[in-house]
C-alpha cells in the first residue's frame, strides 16, 4: 500500500530567501517556483534522489500554511508525504479502519495527481499526505 516517503514539507515565510539558504549551505538545487492555488501556496521542490523536499509559501492569510507560520514565524516541517501505490485501494483501506482525512475530497497535488491529509490523531501526532503516483 504504502510504496514510500514521496516528500518532507517544510512551511517558509520566504520562499526565495529558502532556496538561497540551502544553494548556498548545501548545494542543494530548487526545481521551478510554481503556485497552487487550490492549496493557497508557492511552491518549490528540491531532488534528493530517495525523496524530495517541498518548500512552502503561503500566498493568502486564509492558506492553512500562513496560520501555521502564524504560530511557526521562523517555518518549520509541516508535513511529510507517502507515497501510495493504488491510492484509490490506499484510502478506502485505511477509512474502512476509522482513520481520518482532512479537508475536502479530490485535492490534488500541483502536479494534478491525487492527495489526501491524515489527521495527526491517526498518525502519531503527525500531519501526513498520502499521495497516488
Ligand atoms: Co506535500
Amino acid at each position: 500500500m504504502i510504496a514510500g516517503l514521496s516528500h518532507v514539507s517544510i512551511a517558509v515565510p520566504n520562499l526565495e530567501a529558502a532556496i538561497e539558504i540551502l544553494s548556498r549551505n548545501f548545494g542543494l538545487v530548487a526545481g521551478e517556483i510554481r503556485t497552487n492555488r487550490e492549496q493557497g501556496v508557492r511552491l518549490v521542490y528540491i531532488d534528493l534522489g530517495n525523496a524530495k523536499l517541498e518548500l512552502m509559501e503561503p500566498i493568502n492569510p486564509e492558506s492553512p500554511i500562513a496560520k501555521f507560520l502564524e504560530r511557526n514565524p521562523r517555518g518549520g516541517i509541516h508535513h511529510f508525504s507517502l507515497a501510495a501505490d493504488n491510492f484509490d485501494a490506499a484510502i478506502e483501506s485505511i477509512t474502512t479502519k476509522g482513520v481520518s482525512l482532512l479537508g475536502t475530497k479530490g485535492q490534488q497535488n500541483i502536479d494534478g495527481g491525487p492527495i489526501a491529509f491524515i489527521h495527526p490523531k491517526d498518525f502519531l501526532g503527525s500531519l501526513v499526505e498520502l499521495e497516488g503516483h
